[in-house]
């Protein structure tokens, strides 16, 4: 099976939205991947859900929607209306996290569990059966264009470890820094999704970047 790729929305050209999720649509990407972010949780705010909602009108892949916020489960069921297909929360974010994770299933999304780089996996060892994707932070979350933070193989590692251990089906999904290089030993470590904005958006030919991803 291939992997999955999904573009950050972040590193797109603002000012042609709509361009460049026709561009992720006539592309080799499995799906959309959308940051929203609150100011607080991280410090950045990036857009939320009246651009969501919009996005997922031409959209023709599944948004794989990254909350950076506090309390996400105040929203849950408002990204589930916007068009939500996979919603993946902060471990670091959410006190009832169990909670959350069912909210989200129970309206039909893909329940998301995201990391930062200083939460340890076994934090994941009471839910992993529950959840569909863990999301691991390969930079602190806020900002696109950062660097790789080489810990998240030996993460990835250990949660596939973890998976395999539990019984769980859950994805292994990377945000941060992924390139052509970092994503191979990614996908060596045990990933199954790659999410990459920069590398794609600001890539000259961003469909063949994709397509080369998707390859690796
Ligand atoms: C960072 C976001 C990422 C970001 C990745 O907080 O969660 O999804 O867009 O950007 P790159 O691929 O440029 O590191
Ligand atoms: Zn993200």
């Amino acid at each position: 099976m291939s992997i999955i790729v999904s573009p950050s929305l972040l590193a797109a050209d603002f000012m042609n939205l709509g361009k460049e999720v026709e561009m992720v649509n006539r592309s080799e990407a499995d799906w959309i991947h959308l940051d929203i972010m609150d100011g607080v949780f991280v410090p950045n705010i990036s857009y939320g859900l009246p651009v969501v909602s919009q996005i997922k009108k031409i959209a023709r892949k599944p948004l794989d929607v990254h909350l950076m916020i506090v309390q996400p489960e105040r929203y849950v069921e408002e990204f589930h209306k916007a068009g939500a297909d996979i919603l993946t929360v902060h471990l670091e974010a959410s006190t009832h996290l169990h909670r959350t994770v069912q909210q989200i299933k129970k309206l039909g999304m893909q329940a998301g569990i995201a990391l930062n780089p200083h939460t340890p996996v076994s934090q994941l060892e009471d839910i992993i059966q529950d959840t569909d994707v863990v999301l691991i932070m390969s930079v602190n979350p806020g900002f696109g264009g950062q660097s790789f933070i080489p810990h998240a193989l030996e993460k990835v590692k250990k949660l596939r470890t973890l998976i395999q251990c539990s019984q769980s089906n859950a994805r292994i999904e990377i945000d941060g820094g992924v390139n052509f290089e970092t994503g191979r030993q990614l996908i060596e470590a045990g990933a199954d999704a790659l999410v990459a904005g920069s590398f794609v958006f600001k890539s000259e030919y961003p469909e063949e970047t994709i397509r080369e991803l998707k390859k690796l």
